[in-house]
This record gives C-alpha cells, sequence and structure tokens, in this order.
C-alpha cells in the first residue's frame, strides 16, 4: 500500500453536525446501511458475472503494456500530442494531465517530460483553426490520437477528417499513416473500418466499457504516457480502492457510504450536487464526476420500466475562486445542496507568502505562511460557514495528488455511481437521451436515412419572428 492515500470524510453531513433538520440521523445512517448492504453484494456479483467489465481495468497487463510500447515508439519524435475526442472520450485525458502535470507543462518544456498536450472535445471553428495554423508546420512532430468508439460522433469525425486531410495535403499518406493513433473498436465501426484501410496503429476501446467509465483504458492511459504520467501507479491506487469498495461492510466501504450519502439526500430535497476541489490540479477531476454522475444517474425509467425521471445535478465549484461567486447563494440560497470538497493535505509544492510593508500592517496574518495553508484555511472556513447554515458537506481527502491517489479517485467514483445506480434502481450504463440529440444532428447535416427527422425538427429550428425581440 502506497503512502498517500484518498479517504472520505462524512461526519460533516450528520444531524450531529448540522441538526436533524438536514443531517442524517443515527437511525438514517443505520437504515441506509441496511438497504446499502445488499446493493454492494449485488454490484460485486455482477462484477464476478462479467457485467461491469470497466471493474477489471486496472488489472488488464496486455493494454498499459501496448500503451506504454507505443508511447516508447513515438515520444522521441513526438512535440506535440492532439487527442480528437468528447465526453468519455476526452474528459479523463483532460482530468489526468491536469492532475499529474504541472500547470505549464504546454508551455515550458523543462517542466514537462514529453510532448505538448491538446485536447480537442468541441468543434468550434475558431479554436480549431487558430490551433492548425499553429501546427501546421509541426505536423512531421505532431500526434492526433482520434478517441471514438463508433467513429460515427460528428464532432470527432468532423475534427478527424479535418485532420485527415491536412495531414495528406501535407505529408501525403505516409503522413497520414505516421502522425495518427487511433483508439476505437477492436472490430467494428467506421473508425476501425478507416484505420484498417490506411494501416492507421490503433488501440482498443474495451468490450463493455462506456466512455465515461474508460479512463483507465487505452482511452485515458495514452495520452498520460506520452506526457509521462506513471500508468502503473494510476492503475495500482485504482486496484486499491477496488478492495476497499468491494468491502461488504458498510461502514468501512467509501464508495457504499458516498453513494448513500448522496442518494439519502436526493431523496430529502438536495437534488444537486456540488463538488468543490481546492486545488487546481483536481479541478478537471470535477469535470469528469460531471459527466460520469450525469449521465449514469438521470434516467427517465428504473430498471423495471417504472417512469421515474431521476438524477441528481452535479455541479462543479473551484475553491477559492467560486467562493466569491458562488457561496452567497450556496449558504443564503435553497437549502438544495449536498457538498463535496476536494482536499490536498500536503501540496508537495511550498510558496512562502512575501513580507507585508509598513503601510500595511492588516496584511502581516499572510507574511511568511505558506500558500498552501491559506487554501486550506480558506476550505475550513467555507465549510464552516456552509455547516452554520446548515448544509452537507463531504470532504474527498488527498494526502497528496499523485497517479496513485487520482487511480485511487477515480475507481472510487466510478463503483460509487454503480452503487448509487442500484439506490436509485436505475440502470447506470445507458445513456438513451443522448442519442436523439445525435440523430437530430444527422437530420439537419442531411445524412441519408434522417429524413424523416429533419422534417420534424424543422418547425422547431426555423425561428418565429413574432417571438424575435
Ligand atoms: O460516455 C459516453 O459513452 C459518451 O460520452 C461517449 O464517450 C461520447 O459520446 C463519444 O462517443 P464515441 O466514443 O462513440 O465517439
Amino acid at each position: 500500500m502506497a503512502d498517500a492515500q484518498i479517504r472520505l470524510y462524512y461526519k460533516n453531513v450528520t444531524s450531529e453536525i448540522i441538526g436533524s433538520e438536514h443531517g442524517i440521523t443515527p437511525g438514517q445512517l443505520k437504515a441506509l446501511a441496511e438497504k446499502t448492504s445488499p446493493l454492494i453484494r449485488l454490484v460485486n456479483v455482477e462484477r464476478k458475472a462479467g457485467k461491469t467489465p470497466y471493474r477489471d481495468l486496472p488489472y488488464g497487463k496486455q493494454t498499459p503494456k501496448q500503451v506504454k510500447d507505443l508511447a516508447a515508439e513515438l515520444k522521441d519524435n513526438c512535440e506535440n500530442l492532439v487527442v480528437l475526442g468528447i465526453g468519455g472520450s476526452a474528459l479523463g485525458n483532460i482530468a489526468l494531465q491536469t492532475a499529474l502535470n504541472p500547470y505549464m507543462h504546454n508551455l515550458d518544456s523543462t517542466q514537462r517530460p514529453g510532448p505538448r498536450l491538446f485536447v480537442f472535445d468541441n468543434i468550434d471553428p475558431g479554436q480549431l483553426a487558430s490551433f492548425l495554423d499553429w501546427v501546421s508546420d509541426k505536423l512531421d512532430k505532431t500526434i492526433f490520437n482520434v478517441i471514438s468508439k463508433s467513429g460515427q460522433t460528428a464532432e470527432t469525425a468532423s475534427q478527424f477528417l479535418i485532420v485527415r486531410q491536412l495531414l495528406l495535403d501535407k505529408l501525403g499518406t505516409d503522413g497520414l499513416k505516421n502522425q495518427v493513433v487511433a483508439t476505437t473498436d477492436a472490430k467494428q465501426g467506421t473508425l476501425r473500418r478507416i484505420a484498417d484501410d490506411v494501416g492507421l496503429r490503433c488501440l482498443e476501446v474495451p468490450e463493455g466499457v462506456g466512455g465515461r467509465f474508460s479512463v483507465l483504458s487505452a482511452v485515458g492511459l495514452f495520452s498520460a504516457a506520452m506526457c509521462g504520467v506513471d500508468i502503473n501507479l494510476l492503475l495500482c491506487g485504482a486496484a486499491d480502492m477496488d478492495n476497499k469498495v468491494s468491502d461488504e461492510d458498510f461502514y468501512q466501504n467509501p464508495a457504499a457510504i458516498n453513494a448513500a450519502v448522496n442518494y439519502h439526500f436526493y431523496n430529502h430535497g438536495k437534488k444537486i450536487a456540488v463538488m468543490m476541489p481546492y486545488s487546481y490540479a483536481i479541478k478537471d477531476l470535477a469535470d469528469w464526476y460531471r459527466q460520469l454522475w450525469a449521465e449514469s444517474l438521470g434516467k427517465a425509467q428504473d430498471i423495471a420500466g417504472n417512469e421515474v425521471h431521476i438524477g441528481p445535478t452535479p455541479v462543479k465549484a473551484l475553491g477559492t475562486t467560486d467562493q466569491h461567486s458562488q457561496v452567497q447563494l450556496y449558504r443564503e440560497g435553497p437549502n438544495d445542496k449536498l457538498f463535496t470538497f476536494l482536499q490536498v493535505n500536503d501540496f508537495q509544492t511550498n510558496l512562502t507568502i512575501g513580507p507585508a510593508p509598513d503601510c500595511a500592517p492588516e496584511l502581516r496574518f499572510l507574511a511568511g505562511v505558506d500558500l498552501s495553508i491559506l487554501l486550506n484555511s480558506e476550505k475550513k472556513a467555507t465549510e464552516y460557514a456552509l455547516l452554520q447554515s446548515k448544509r452537507p458537506c463531504l470532504t474527498v481527502l488527498f494526502d497528496a495528488v499523485n497517479a496513485y491517489t487520482v487511480g485511487q479517485f477515480i475507481y472510487l467514483y466510478e463503483v460509487t455511481t454503480s452503487l448509487a445506480g442500484a439506490l436509485f434502481g436505475i440502470d447506470p450504463y445507458d445513456q438513451p437521451a443522448v442519442e436523439l440529440g445525435k440523430e437530430s444532428t444527422f437530420a439537419l447535416m442531411g445524412k441519408s436515412g434522417y429524413e424523416a427527422l429533419a422534417r420534424q425538427i424543422e418547425p422547431l429550428s426555423e425561428l418565429d419572428q413574432d417571438f424575435l425581440v
């Protein structure tokens, strides 16, 4: 077991701290334990039956080796790595990079052990055009990792088609072949067909693992390995957390307690779940969590087919930044939120605040103090203020942010999501409501087979001038 760990602190959601109107009473906690315990067993059984293959990603030997071999092959001649993907094919890559590499990674070559990393998870023409202008004379030193299970996602496909043409124009067919790595389904789909046709280097999106559960597969590991992240340590952290979240003793299982607390507050009028990291490094873990939570738990039907329209709304906030933009609402607005702070104990970088000038004695309390002490004091201060307003607060404590603890965090939240799905009685692994938007895009873009849908959309997508002011 590594020295640095993450732990979940949940006393500040209890009635002992915020009173019985808003806090969880001992009786309610006992009832939650009784309801959740059989579901821990169920989730463990499903896992053993192979129904949740994301659970086994920390133990795969072949994928990490393949990823590391490919990174070793490409790294020496790669100054820029560009990920083209969206949703589950991008958010994990971004989160790992922000968490595990320095803030100035892309700008300062002395601070990075690998290429610069750019993740394009949108199709804004201004953004992409600006980047392509910059990169077009560096294409032979740039690897494009296009990630799409299906290959049909309009955003990723359009980015890829732009890049493909650029590579063909500038470097020819060999350039396309040399500069692109495709991460896609092992056997089928549009991107697989293109990759096989061109002879692209390929990595696999594992069978049965949805995008939002795929960060510990080649989807997230390749960019991490290229950029110097110790992917073995990441997977070890996840495997360590697997032991903890498989524990059938509710009170020893952080995922079970996390899921149960979230479930309780959703059912007691707190339908918004705010995640508030107090560290820049882990801010994008909150973005990754937002997708995991929203797509997995927001469902119209339960597993029996009843209409339920369930799902907590995940919100991300950043400490201390959002103390100055959100906390007024969080304290005095409706008491409809559960807060989860992410706190780092050891920032591993000390920055001491300078002395106060003589004309500003009121700043002396800051002088000579480590900046991380101020940051964590502000976290405690904000939490205290919220508790005074009877707002429930969880904290995930990171002893330090490193590949091991980030692996633990990812796995903790993935299994929390599985258990929350079981508590809500919904299927956390599908996302049927995303399809209509995708299909409507196809229809609006004139894709063959979507003509009838295009006709249905037309009256709604044309502006009615009577309502335009
Ligand atoms: O979590 C998910 O399943 C989604 O966010 C997908 O990752 C996203 O829609 C991209 O899909 P694809 O990998 O097919 O391009």
